[in-house]
């Protein structure tokens, strides 16, 4: 059987975790192929809200596996954190959880030097979420990271040893003040490890290639999203793995050529938590009901979400990249009341106009060019099916179709599993 893919298209947030959750029935097998405890996967159902960092959105199904692949980076205080949280709930996670022994491990110093590389940058800073996702990549490429499958033997409390030094003295480097107890989060750290190593290690790429032979489904769940790519992103104001399709390939090892659907993810709208351009940002009303309407509060972090209006180069771009074959459109409801909604459907860029995304895409560089349509007042949120929907909406739809050459099989209309409507049958 082929791998789906289920990716963001924008700059994160855009619901994954619901939609993952929403179609974890469909699928044997759920799996984490990039990123770590940076995403905040959100899922709610039976009116209890539950956040997700490092563990696959399909872990409240009961029979579902759910698989955290080798390109994830994994801090085992917080997924301890999560475990916890997931005993009170009574999830059997020791039966379906899995892990591969080569994720790389985020040590204490990897978040202190995240912090240290933040505060040395000032203005420029990114806004990571702290979590120490580049410092942790940087050791992977830089072949220095202590993997899952290391702590099986038996010298890998001296090359963490050796490895946290050298840690000491960068953070030092930097100049910049930290204050820290290195005791205090190691033992916290060297806690959270035994947990770890309670859980079943396996090698993934073997599993995989066996659960495919024997006609098992698996589902690749995506985090961040694709402008927040370490390649197709918005350099440097990005993370540091590949968000994008491909990244399921090497995040998992699964070939190109086995990757079947490609569900794309976006909010009707954008936002952006962090630093980076975002041309369609909004400083006005309308950016301030988007925010209030949508919540939009980071999951991970608590910040607030930055609004805009919907960026259909940008979006195109994203289509272009990961080869999506079915689209998703989450928070249709939060645009109820606008009495017009508003697409970014070119650039002006240096003179020009334009309709694919530059190099550069900074306020000075970039200059949106919008069409405007019909909004709705309609509340969707108790809607059910998609002859309900509003024709103001439908339009909006059909010209997004129209436009990216893909239909929209999902239009969300609230936080909840049950408030998703199946516009059209998934392929
Ligand atoms: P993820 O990182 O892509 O999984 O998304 P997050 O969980 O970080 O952010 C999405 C937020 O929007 C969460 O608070 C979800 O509960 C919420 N959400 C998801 N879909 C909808 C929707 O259709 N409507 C509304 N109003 N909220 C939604
Ligand atoms: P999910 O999976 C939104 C952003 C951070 C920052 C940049 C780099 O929930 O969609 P990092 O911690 O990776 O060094 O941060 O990327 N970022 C996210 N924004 N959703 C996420 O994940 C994100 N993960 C990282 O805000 O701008
Ligand atoms: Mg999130």
């Amino acid at each position: 059987m082929a791998v789906d893919l289920l990716l963001g298209l924008q700059w994160g947030d855009e619901g994954k975790g619901k939609i993952v959750d929403v179609l974890t029935s469909n699928y044997n097998i759920i799996a984490r192929f990039q990123g770590g405890p940076n995403a905040g996967h959100t899922l709610v159902f039976n009116g209890k809200k539950h956040v997700l960092h490092t563990i696959p959105s399909g872990i409240f199904h009961d029979d579902a596996t759910n698989l955290v692949g080798n390109g994830v980076v994994i801090d085992p205080v917080i997924f301890k954190g999560e475990l916890d949280k997931l005993e009170v709930q009574d999830v059997d996670y020791r039966k379906s959880l899995m892990i591969s022994r080569k994720a790389h491990i985020i040590l204490p110093t990897h978040r202190l030097l995240d912090a240290a590389s933040e505060a040395s940058k000032g203005k420029s800073k990114i806004g990571s979420t702290l979590k120490g996702i580049g410092p942790t990549y940087m050791d992977k490429t830089g072949r220095n990271g202590i993997r899952v499958g290391d702590l099986e033997l038996s010298d890998w409390k001296e090359r963490y040893r050796n490895l946290a030094d050298k840690h000491e003295k960068m953070i030092a480097f930097y100049g910049v003040d930290i204050e820290y107890n290195l005791k205090e989060l190691e033992d916290e750290f060297f806690n959270a490890i035994e947990t770890l190593k309670s859980l079943k290690f396996i090698d993934s790429e073997e599993y995989i290639y066996q659960a495919q032979k024997s006609g098992r489904t698996i589902l690749a769940e995506g985090a961040q999203g694709s402008l927040l790519d370490i390649d197709f992103g918005t350099y440097p104001f990005v993370t540091s793995s590949n968000t994008t399709a491909a990244g399921a390939c090497t995040g998992l090892g699964v070939a190109p050529n086995q990757i079947g659907e490609v569900f794309g993810i976006f909010k009707a709208y954008t936002t952006r938590v962090g630093s980076g351009p975002f041309p369609t940002e909004l400083f006005d009303e309308d950016g301030a009901t988007m925010a209030k309407v949508g919540h939009e509060f980071g999951a991970t972090t608590g910040r607030p979400r930055r609004c805009g209006w919907l960026d259909l180069v940008a979006l195109k771009y994203a289509c272009q990249v990961n080869g999506v074959t079915q689209l998703m459109m989450m928070k249709a409801d939060v645009l109820s009341g606008f009495k017009t909604l508003k697409v970014c459907t070119q650039y002006k860029y240096k003179g020009e106009t334009i309709s694919h995304l530059p190099y550069n895409i900074e306020e000075e560089n970039v200059e949106p060019i919008y069409s405007n349509f019909s909004g709705w007042k309609e509340d969707l949120t108790s809607m059910s099916d998609a002859s309900e929907l509003p024709k103001a909406l439908n339009d909006y739809i059909a010209f997004l179709e129209k436009e990216l050459e893909i239909p929209i099989t999902i239009v969300s209309v609230g936080p909840d599993r049950k408030q998703t409507i199946f516009k059209k049958q998934l392929v």
